[in-house]
């Protein structure tokens, strides 16, 4: 057993009672600190992500910069396209760019599956990380969810319609299938890699399925991501799975009933109908908007309190944002953001 098995984190995954709620932030390393805009001065964000030390250094520097009671893997949702066959690359102002984008069904069949050992880089990073981080401190791996993932090979980079994926999704669905069995058989072998490396938790981002009605989610993403939720469950069944989507909150149920022992919830949910619709013993995470870190610290102490009321005294609560923490956000109001979380439930 793990030495962070019993942190307040790990716990608050299984639905046990803690000491004070946990707290991590997604993105929690990343441009609003000044620290990560100087190392970013000096290696690009791919080299950053391919480099063992330097992405312990990022990883570990964020926790204990902020006292999150998690450390995140420093990593991207991407770097698995290019093993698959795709071309990455993230261009300053616009993102990730990928070339090689999937939109027919013999762009399908040129996919690879991705063998665990392409992203042997990930896997070092998270030995390096472990190494590096208080032993009490869980580290969490992630991915991203197949639909996901497939949107980003099927526009070739952000969208607003998702006018190529739906249009792959709708015209050919033998070839849409097939190409979400790649990702989730390429996937599964990855999440299992990083917690075999030192991860402790992992969590699935969905970041886009809020792209989906109820309807097309249960036909062209729910039985992915279950069959890639439930691959992991079994081979590692102790490890804690955190199943995240944003704009999700018509899914809830459907993503509940997908897989993961808690849910994400995003911030255009209450918390409280949240956990009224998925059942009080469903450990949930969220879900303060992001966007509130912008205002001044009474704001965030207020707004970090409703999140907490919202939830009550249910156990199984990570505190979370609804999505990423943005680029301009003082950190002087995260670090007060997680002490207030940890001093107002403090027992
Ligand atoms: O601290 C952490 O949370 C761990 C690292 C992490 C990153 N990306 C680092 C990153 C994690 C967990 C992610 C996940 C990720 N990546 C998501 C899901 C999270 C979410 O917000 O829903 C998505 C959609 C991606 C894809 C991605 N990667 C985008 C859209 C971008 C560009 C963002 C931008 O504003 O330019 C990235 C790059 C990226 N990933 C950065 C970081 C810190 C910025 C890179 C830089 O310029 O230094």
């Amino acid at each position: 057993m793990h030495p962070s098995y019993d942190s307040v984190f790990v716990r608050a995954c299984r639905g046990l009672p803690v000491s004070h709620v946990p707290v991590w932030l997604m993105r929690q390393a990343g441009r609003y600190m000044a620290e990560y805009r100087e190392l970013r001065s000096k290696v690009s964000f791919i080299e950053l992500c391919k480099d063992p030390d330097l992405v312990a250094e990022t990883t570990v520097f964020a926790q204990e910069r902020i006292g999150a009671d998690a450390a995140i893997v420093f990593s991207d949702l991407l770097l698995i396209l290019m093993p698959m066959g795709l071309g990455l690359d993230y261009i300053k102002g616009k993102g990730p760019q990928l070339t090689g984008a999937i939109r027919t069904s013999a762009d399908v069949d040129r996919v690879q599956v991705a063998a665990p050992e392409t992203l042997g880089y990930v896997y070092e990073g998270v030995r390096a990380t472990r190494a590096a981080l208080r032993p009490e401190v869980p580290l969490i791996g992630f991915c991203g969810a197949p639909f996901t993932l497939a949107s980003y090979a099927c526009e070739g980079g952000g969208s607003k319609q998702y006018a190529h994926t739906k249009s792959l999704m709708y015209r050919d669905k033998g070839a849409w299938d097939a190409f979400m069995q790649k990702l989730t058989t390429s996937l599964s072998g990855y999440l299992i890699a990083q917690i075999d490396a030192g991860c402790q938790v992992v969590q699935i981002f969905d970041s886009w399925v809020g792209a989906l009605g109820p309807e097309d989610y249960a036909e062209y993403a729910q039985p992915h991501s279950a069959r890639l939720i439930s691959s992991v469950k079994e081979a590692r069944p102790d490890v804690p799975l955190i199943h995240f989507g944003t704009g999700s909150g018509q899914l809830l149920e459907q993503m509940q009933d997908a897989g993961g022992d808690v849910i994400g919830v995003d911030f255009q949910t209450r918390l409280d109908a949240a956990r009224t619709r998925l059942g009080e013993a469903q450990p949930v995470q969220g879900n303060m908007d992001p966007l509130v870190l912008y205002a001044d610290g009474p704001f965030v102490e207020r707004r970090a309190q409703r999140v907490l009321d919202e939830n009550g005294d249910r156990p199984g609560f990570i505190f979370n944002l609804g999505h990423g923490i943005l680029p301009q956000t003082p950190v002087e109001n995260v670090v007060r953001l997680i002490d207030y979380v940890h001093e107002a439930t403090s027992t």
